[in-house]
């Protein structure tokens, strides 16, 4: 069922209602913001995690350029009193045109992580990809979440049958899609990360999904009866215990108990041995298909040509994205690959972006150019830092509020109207 009690006008109202009697919202409604306003609440290390980017940081820079570069040309006099932002996608009725992008690793900034996104995006029935990095099983993400829309996001593992188990879990959880992320076949090359020696993965963070998973730890029990080849082991300094301790905490079971097991570590390098395939090619994803029914969307597509092979091999989406300038430094930004890519597509199967997205109006040039949905990232994990679920809520609040105020201000009544819409680049 689907609920669209939210309107922008009320959300706008309240604001300003609040204000009058001295309360200001939570989360910044303007990015600039809440990310100063995130940084503050966030470790250094998180901070270093979330916001940076690949090398010199150039697709994070194109990615906001290239919103920045196309302009809005609204019409008048169009009628904009009755308004609807709903969309159908994969044959579901959704209230609005925004998913929530998958990001890893949570716990990072909040406590309740992947529970409390679940649960905002849940009241707007906002689709939430859960990330295969999570800190939080998808079974119980899922619980959080009632019946709304759910979708699992996975990383091509090494080993097939963690791929499978993976998928027929996320389909008991109830994930009406399958998203498979193809740009991170490898960690790209992240400076803040490394100039900070930081990995979450290495305190046992993010590895929720495998941690719960039988066939991975399964495999964890295997390895720890294989000789070990030669690995990089840390030194022993205070730092690497108060690691070991972290990565105890985050292992399921009693902490102390997880100090003195193997199990937390051996997890840890199997993970790192497996979590991705770098030989992935497209006669893989035909594995996948026999593995689910449910619809299968490829993320980080760039390249029209691999959009039409994606056609071509059966795939239902695409999504496309640069991940939000975390692998590829000097990449194309995202929103200028959409419209070559929508070209090439032609309308036969749904195309989603993300990557830069920060504002409603971002999202209305995102549509506009012929994207059937946005994914939204960074912004929510800001929110989450902030304020937990009530942080996450007052995000999409603001997204979907700007975006349907810079639709009926540019003379437009629902989503297919601005598809219409005249966009100029700035030259
Ligand atoms: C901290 C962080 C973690 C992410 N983790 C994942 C992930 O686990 N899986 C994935 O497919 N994408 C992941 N992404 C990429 C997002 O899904 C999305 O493509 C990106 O955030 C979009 O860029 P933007 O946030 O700058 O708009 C992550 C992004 C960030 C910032």
């Amino acid at each position: 069922m689907v609920q669209n009690a939210f309107s922008a006008l009320s959300w706008q109202r309240t604001l300003y209602v609040n204000g009058f009697a001295g309360k200001r919202p939570k989360v910044p409604a303007q990015w600039h913001e809440l990310y100063k306003a995130g940084k503050e609440v966030m470790s250094e290390k998180a901070f270093a995690y979330i916001a940076g980017g690949a090398g010199l940081e150039k697709t994070m820079e194109a990615n906001r350029r290239g919103f920045e570069q196309l302009q809005i040309v609204p019409r008048m006099l169009q009628n904009v009193e009755q308004r609807n932002l709903s969309i159908t996608l994969f044959g579901k009725l959704l209230p609005s045109p925004f998913l929530l992008s998958p990001i890893g690793v949570l716990e990072m900034v909040h406590s309740e992580a992947d529970l409390a996104v679940a649960r905002a995006a849940a009241a707007f029935h906002v689709p939430f990809i859960f990330s295969n990095q999570a800190s939080v099983p998808m079974e119980q993400t899922a619980a959080a979440m009632g019946n709304s829309p759910r979708w699992f996001q996975l990383y091509w593992s090494k080993s097939d049958e963690l791929v499978a188990s993976l998928v027929q879990r996320a389909e008991r959880s109830g994930c009406q899609a399958i998203v498979v992320t193809l740009d991170t076949t490898m960690l790209g090359w992240r400076p803040r990360d490394l100039n900070l020696g930081y990995l979450p993965f290495m305190e046992g963070k993010g590895i929720a999904q495998y941690t719960s998973d039988p066939v991975f730890m399964q495999l964890v029990r295997e390895q720890l009866h294989q000789p070990q080849a030669l690995e990089t082991k840390p030194p022993i300094t205070w730092q690497a215990i108060r690691g070991l301790w972290k990565m105890a905490s985050a292992f399921p079971g009693n902490p102390l108990a997880n100090m003195f097991s193997p199990l937390p570590r051996a997890a840890v390098r199997l993970f790192v041995n497996i979590y991705s395939r770098p030989s992935l090619t497209w006669e893989n994803l035909r594995f996948l298909r026999q593995h689910t029914r449910l619809p299968i969307v490829l993320k980080g597509i760039l390249h029209p040509e691999d959009a039409r092979r994606a056609i071509d091999e059966g795939i239902d989406g695409i999504m496309v994205s640069n991940h939000g300038g975390r692998q590829v430094d000097g990449a194309i930004a995202a929103i200028d690959a959409l419209p070559e890519i929508v070209q090439a597509v032609a309308g036969k199967i749904p195309v989603l972006m993300d990557s830069g997205i920060r504002s409603g109006a971002d999202a209305f040039k995102a549509l506009a150019l012929g994207a059937t949905a946005v994914g939204i990232g960074r912004p929510y994990a800001f929110g989450l830092a902030i304020g937990g679920e009530r942080g996450v809520r007052e995000v999409i609040s603001h997204f979907l509020a700007d975006l349907e105020l810079n639709m009926a201000l540019s003379g437009c009544k629902n989503i297919l109207e601005v598809r219409e819409a005249t966009l100029k680049r700035r030259s």
